[in-house]
This record gives structure tokens, C-alpha cells and sequence, in this order.
């Protein structure tokens, strides 16, 4: 069966779309067939392992898009067939992606207007192809419908928290939310851990949060002893369209979602 999981913070910087390429490239090296759907119109997950477009000059005028998470929810929601009609392409990372593009703030709009939008996303899942072992839903930085909707979709939900005093102040507004999706909408919905990011060791202020985080969250969530520190190599993986398994492959911070994946995945 597919696992569908959310990786989820309101907060934007946080290392959501980093996480969701190296946690799924993590599965991938663990031998799991993996789908990411980008949920956020701002579409890093997609410049960032989206295949180069054509040349211009290559194009013939009648070039047809390739379809995204947008058309995905609009056909959903429409009770259209094939849902992820044309939506599902390979990357050089050898994982699969299904594409943001801006529109997605317009479906952002029409799912609001939608009485039952909330499952629009939920609804279609089933038809995502039997190979995939997971799909991880890379949502946008707010609680809006599109994270509704990822939460209402997954059995699962890991939240970046940037290692970082501030940071630390939101996850209450987000385990509320989750916590009122379980109750409201999808009791499967599971918190799997909080895995903090962008840390950097050498700080004392660094270690302080992570020892907060513990304290604070540890008795409701996993907080992952795995932490993916602040590192360059981060950064630059996305230049050479790459997730830093492949890029930095000995790196701290690809040790640190290898362990993730392990979690996720034992
Ligand atoms: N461990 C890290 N070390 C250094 N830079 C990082 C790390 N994780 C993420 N980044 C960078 O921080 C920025 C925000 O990360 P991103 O994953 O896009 O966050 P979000 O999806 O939550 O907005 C990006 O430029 C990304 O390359
Ligand atoms: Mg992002």
C-alpha cells in the first residue's frame, strides 16, 4: 500500500521542500519507489528537481504543459478520471515528481469556494499508481486549503523546525491544527516526528532550541535525535538538481536524512 505522508510547517524557510527531496531520496536508496507532489505554488520542489524546459527554439508552437498539482485538484474535484493524467514525471534523481506551478494559487481559491474541498487531493490519491511505496506531499508555507488538504490526504506528517529560538513558537498553531484535522477529519493522521534543521552546531543558541524542542514537544511528538545541520552542501544540491544524498553523499546533513528515512522507513 502507497503511505502517503505530509511534510508540513507554516512557516516558510524551515526546510520543508529540502526535506521532502532528501527524505525521498533516502527511500529511494532504501529501494522505495517514490512520487513528490508539490503543493506550493512558489514551486521550489519543482525548480529544483523539475526537468529543464526545452530550449525555446526546440518547441514546436503547439507545445502542450506538462499538467500539475493544479490540474490534479481541479480534475479531483470535478470528479474527472485519471486525475494524475500526464502529472507524474521522472527527475534526474530518479524520483518522481508531479509539478507546482503558480495556478495553484488560483486552485487555492476555487477549493476555499468548494464545500468539500478540503478532500479534493484525499479523493484522487487512490488512483496514484500501485509502484509507488510513498508519496510525500511538499506543502506551502500557511494553514491554508492546500495544507488542509495534504493533511486531510496523508497517514502522516513530519514537521521541519529550523533550529532557531523563534521557529520553536509556531508548532503549537500547527499541532492544533493537525489535532483538529484527526478529530474532524482524518483520524489517520499520525504526527511521525519533528526533525530539526538548519542547525548550526556550533552555536550554543543552536543547542539550546534543539534541547527546548526535546523538552517541549518530546513527550507529544518524536523529536528525531537525527538533526540536519546548517551546511552549504544544502544549498548548492538544488544547483546541480540533485537531492544532497547524491550531491554530498558523505556530508553530516545526508547522514542526518538518511536517518530520517531509516525512521520512516525500517
Ligand atoms: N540544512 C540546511 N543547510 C543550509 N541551507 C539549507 C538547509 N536546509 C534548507 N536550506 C536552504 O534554506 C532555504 C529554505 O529551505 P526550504 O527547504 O526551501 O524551506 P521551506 O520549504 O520550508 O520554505 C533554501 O534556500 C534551502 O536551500
Ligand atoms: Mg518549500
Amino acid at each position: 500500500m502507497t503511505r502517503i505522508i505530509a511534510i508540513a510547517n507554516q512557516k516558510g524557510g524551515v526546510g520543508k521542500t529540502t526535506t521532502t527531496i532528501n527524505l525521498g531520496a533516502g527511500l529511494a536508496e532504501r529501494g522505495r519507489s517514490v512520487l513528490l507532489i508539490d503543493l506550493d505554488p512558489q514551486a521550489s520542489l519543482t525548480l529544483a528537481l523539475g526537468t529543464q524546459p526545452a530550449p525555446a527554439e526546440a518547441e514546436p508552437a503547439t507545445r502542450t504543459r506538462a499538467a500539475t498539482a493544479y490540474d490534479v485538484l481541479l480534475r479531483s474535484s470535478r470528479g474527472q478520471a485519471e486525475p494524475f493524467a500526464g502529472a507524474i514525471q521522472p527527475t534526474a534523481s530518479g524520483l518522481w515528481l508531479t509539478p507546482a506551478s503558480i495556478e495553484l494559487s488560483a486552485a487555492e481559491i476555487d477549493l476555499v469556494r468548494e464545500p468539500l474541498g478540503v478532500f479534493a487531493l484525499r479523493d484522487c490519491l487512490d488512483t496514484v499508481p500501485d509502484r509507488f511505496d510513498y508519496v510525500l506531499l511538499d506543502c506551502p508555507p500557511s494553514l491554508g486549503i492546500l495544507t488542509a488538504n495534504a493533511l486531510a490526504a496523508a497517514s502522516g506528517v513530519i514537521i521541519p523546525l529550523q533550529a532557531d529560538y523563534l521557529a520553536l513558537r509556531g508548532v503549537d498553531l500547527l499541532l492544533n491544527t493537525i489535532a483538529k484535522m484527526q478529530k474532524r477529519a482524518n483520524p489517520n493522521l499520525a504526527v511521525l516526528a519533528i526533525l530539526l534543521t538548519l542547525a548550526d552546531l556550533r552555536t550554543v543558541h543552536a543547542r539550546e532550541v534543539i534541547a527546548a524542542a526535546h523538552a517541549t514537544f518530546g513527550e507529544r511528538v518524536p523529536v528525531l535525535e537525527a538533526v540536519v545541520p546548517f551546511s552549504v552542501r544544502v544549498k548548492e544540491a538544488p544547483l546541480a538538481q540533485a537531492s544532497v544524498l547524491e550531491y554530498a553523499s558523505d556530508s553530516p546533513a545526508a547522514a542526518a536524512y538518511r536517518k530520517l528515512a531509516e525512521f520512516v522507513d525500517p
